[in-house]
């Protein structure tokens, strides 16, 4: 009887200890939220695991962020590892939103709770909250600085979008067509490379499917040298009254510097302006320079504050808030959004320096 009651107790103190360890930072390999971002090769991704890395220095609660570098498979990987090492929350932004999917439902099979971040998982019902910005803002405040800055009526209008595996890239696109649709159909714009977009220009509202074929055509698939092969192509194709004085819609910065840098050298336009999102520091320096126009200005201190707010309360066993919802194809996923900014070469200095975001030294040229 004796001998029981001691082995009882060792097993107790043994459990007390396992339990102590897994709760502390890193005991046992342990991991309390995995954060798994879509690639190193954007400036936007590299600086969101920066910002991780800043707000994440005072949480008691241990982290690891693994890239997935364009690669679904990469993807499940990083997302099993994670599951591996014990974590309860999964902070996650897709490479593919419908491919992501799988990975996630892996991770609600182990009772973890996921969290989108930045980009919608669709199609499935093991995502439980989305932190985003306002993308349909971001598209809409594009179309709005292209409408602002045309000069005259029957502007040539060069449309480009994001990559169709990207819920955000449909966002952008209807943000900006609600806007631009209008000063299309009045004339103040012509569209000068997209026979898909020409042939909805008299509807305001595109279902997913018109918006698929439209991004079927103009798609950069984020990717820089996409965008410029497109814009070489278009340009070529392009005759004289679809140059002078152009406006283009550009979904992010990234893609903006690489059609801008194209448009720049055709003798035949002789100005333009375009758009872009992100506030990458070298878009920052385009701006300056009067290379980009625009750019939409996402802080990522907030989003990132917002997913590691919302994984230690339900870490802490509490319901994180949430301002509305998204519909992802299955269900309505509860979200919290923030809002962007429009940043031109008017209040660069303000919103970006004086917000202490980038230093005034990242730059050259900074009045
Ligand atoms: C993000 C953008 C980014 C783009 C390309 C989108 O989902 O919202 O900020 O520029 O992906 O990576």
């Amino acid at each position: 009887m004796k001998k029981a009651w001691k082995l009882i107790s060792l097993m107790l103190v043994v459990l007390l200890f396992t339990g102590l360890a897994a709760g502390c930072n890193n005991g046992g390999g342990k991991v309390n939220v995995g954060i798994v971002l879509p690639t190193k090769d954007e400036p936007r991704w590299v600086q969101d695991e920066q910002r991780f890395k800043d707000a994440l220095s005072d949480t008691k609660y241990s982290t690891e962020i693994l890239f997935s570098q364009g690669s679904s498979a990469k993807e499940k990987e990083n997302v099993e590892t994670l599951i591996n090492k014990g974590i309860k929350v999964l902070i996650i932004s897709p490479q593919d939103g419908d491919a992501a999917a799988a990975a996630v439902e892996a991770a609600k099979k182990e009772d973890i709770t996921v969290i989108a971040y930045d980009r919608l998982i669709t199609n499935t019902d093991a995502v439980d909250y989305y932190v985003t910005f306002d993308s349909l803002a971001v598209g809409a405040a594009q179309a709005q600085y292209l409408i602002d800055h045309a000069k005259g009526s029957g502007v040539p209008l060069y449309l480009y979008a994001g990559a169709a595996s990207d819920n955000n890239a449909f966002l952008f696109f209807e943000g900006a067509w609600k806007v631009l649709q209008p000063k299309i159909a009045d004339g103040t714009f012509k569209i000068a490379n997209s026979s898909e977009a020409e042939a909805l220009k008299d509807k305001a509202e595109l279902s997913r499917d018109e918006l698929s074929k439209i991004l079927g055509q103009v798609t950069t698939n984020w990717d820089a040298n996409e965008a410029k092969n497109k814009a070489q192509t278009h340009l070529t194709a392009a005759s004289a009254d679809l140059k002078g004085d152009v406006a283009i819609l550009a979904p992010n910065d990234g893609t903006a510097r690489s059609i801008a840098d194209v448009f720049a050298t055709d003798g035949d336009v002789s100005s333009f302006v375009v758009t872009g999102q992100d506030a990458e520091k070298a878009s920052i320096q385009y701006i300056i320079d009067g290379k980009q126009s625009m750019t939409v200005f996402k802080d990522v201190r907030t989003l990132v504050k917002d997913a590691i707010d919302m994984a230690v309360t339900v870490l802490d066993g509490k319901k994180p808030e949430t301002t509305g919802t998204y519909d992802n194809g299955k269900v309505d996923v509860k979200a919290k959004q923030t809002d962007v900014i429009v940043v031109d070469k008017e209040n660069v200095k303000k919103e970006l320096i004086d917000s202490k975001y980038y230093k005034a030294d990242d730059f050259t040229g900074l009045e």
